[in-house]
């Protein structure tokens, strides 16, 4: 018969001298595997005398037991040391300051786009969206450019190859089919901003062949010119971060408004600088006017019930007047050196409350 008090301290002996989980393992099966000490043991209970047996299995039993309680406990003890030693080494010292050079930077155009949002949002505008692949109704003929009209010869437009059925897909030459679009399926009251890429087939110091427009359109009934002029102007002051600004509103021709105006800005020219606000000269901005009876008869409205306004203007130019940037196309090269002295800190968000830019 097995010496049950030997085995016991040999067992015991083997788990205080193994180190790693492998080690504590190697013990588990030499004690309770299929041919271990301990499990032949407990097979040998059966030859037994009754005798025998009552006071060899608890012994036994005992052993079992206290062996397979001290290897779990010391398999949890190796676990939380390898758990420590990694936690350890993997550690992060969230108190390190961050980065300090942000790289990436905001473009003077998104900024803008963000400013003339957030102006128009705070006076009721939602924001509405178009394609910038548009096809000839939305483009010309609901905002009443009647075909062959020399009118869309002055757009410049870019066409896409014709189709089986004759008609041709173009690339939106300004951001009004976004008026047509939301007249179609929106009922009135209206009060829209739509910001968006345009393009004309068209390149110098002052032009490229894709630029930005923001839109905006107010089918409310009563409005009239007054409104359009209020809402011009105190986009103008706030945008501008003045008080006090001196617009004009000039009477011009768009097919889609009438009457339609352009609105000045008065500036200063003098010592080479462009000043914005005071000053002698005046500055386009933007072209406005009342929409067109043809217009809204063409997005199923009735003239006689609904009335309305509309504006469109170039972002790109306002992002120049504002920030002082000299030439057009420096915005689309991608320079990183460019938009590093033009562009935006990314976390800090245009608002009204703390100011725009
Ligand atoms: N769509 C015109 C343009 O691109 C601007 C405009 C919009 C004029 C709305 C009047 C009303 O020049």
């Amino acid at each position: 018969m097995t010496d049950i008090a030997a085995l016991t301290r040999e067992l015991f002996a083997q788990l205080d001298a193994a180190c790693d989980e492998a080690a504590v393992e190697q013990v588990r099966l030499n004690a309770l595997g299929k041919k271990g000490s301990v499990s032949e043991l407990l097979k040998g209970m059966g030859a037994m005398s009754p005798k025998e047996r009552q006071t060899f299995g608890p012994l036994i039993h005992g052993l079992k037991q206290s062996i397979s309680d001290a290897i779990a406990a010391k398999k949890d003890l190796l676990a939380e040391a390898t758990l420590n030693a990694r936690l350890l080494a993997e550690r992060v010292d969230v108190t390190l300051p961050s980065r300090p050079e942000q790289r990436g930077r905001i473009h003077p155009i998104m900024q803008v786009f963000e400013e003339v949002q957030t102006i128009f949002a705070d006076m009721g505008f939602s924001i509405a969206e178009g394609p910038d692949v548009e096809d000839d109704f939305h483009n010309f003929t609901a905002l009443n450019f009647p075909p062959k009209h020399p009118a869309r010869d002055m757009h410049d437009t870019f066409f896409f190859e014709e189709k089986e059925d004759g008609s041709r897909m173009l690339l939106r030459t300004h951001t009004s089919p976004v008026q047509v679009r939301t007249m179609l399926s929106e009922k009135p009251p209206i009060r829209i901003v739509a910001p968006g890429r345009t393009y004309r087939c068209d390149s110098d110091q002052t032009h490229t062949p894709m630029f930005h427009q923001i839109e905006g359109l107010v089918i409310e009934n009563g409005v009239h010119m007054g409104h359009l002029k209020g809402v011009l102007m105190e986009f103008i002051r706030a945008f501008f971060e003045l008080d006090d600004i001196d617009v004009r509103l000039r009477p011009h021709h768009f097919p889609f408004t009438e009457p339609s105006a352009e609105m000045d800005v008065r500036c200063d020219r003098s010592g080479g600088a462009l000043k914005i606000g005071t000053g002698a000269d005046w500055l386009e901005i933007l072209g406005c006017g009342m929409v067109h009876p043809n217009v809204l008869r063409a997005c199923g409205m009735d003239p006689d019930v609904h009335q309305g306004f509309a504006f469109g203007m170039g972002i790109d130019r306002l992002a120049m007047l504002k920030y002082g940037i000299p030439d057009l196309r420096d915005m689309f090269t991608s320079d990183v050196r460019w938009l590093k002295h033009y562009g935006f800190e990314p976390m800090v968000q245009p608002n009204l409350a703390t100011g725009l830019s």
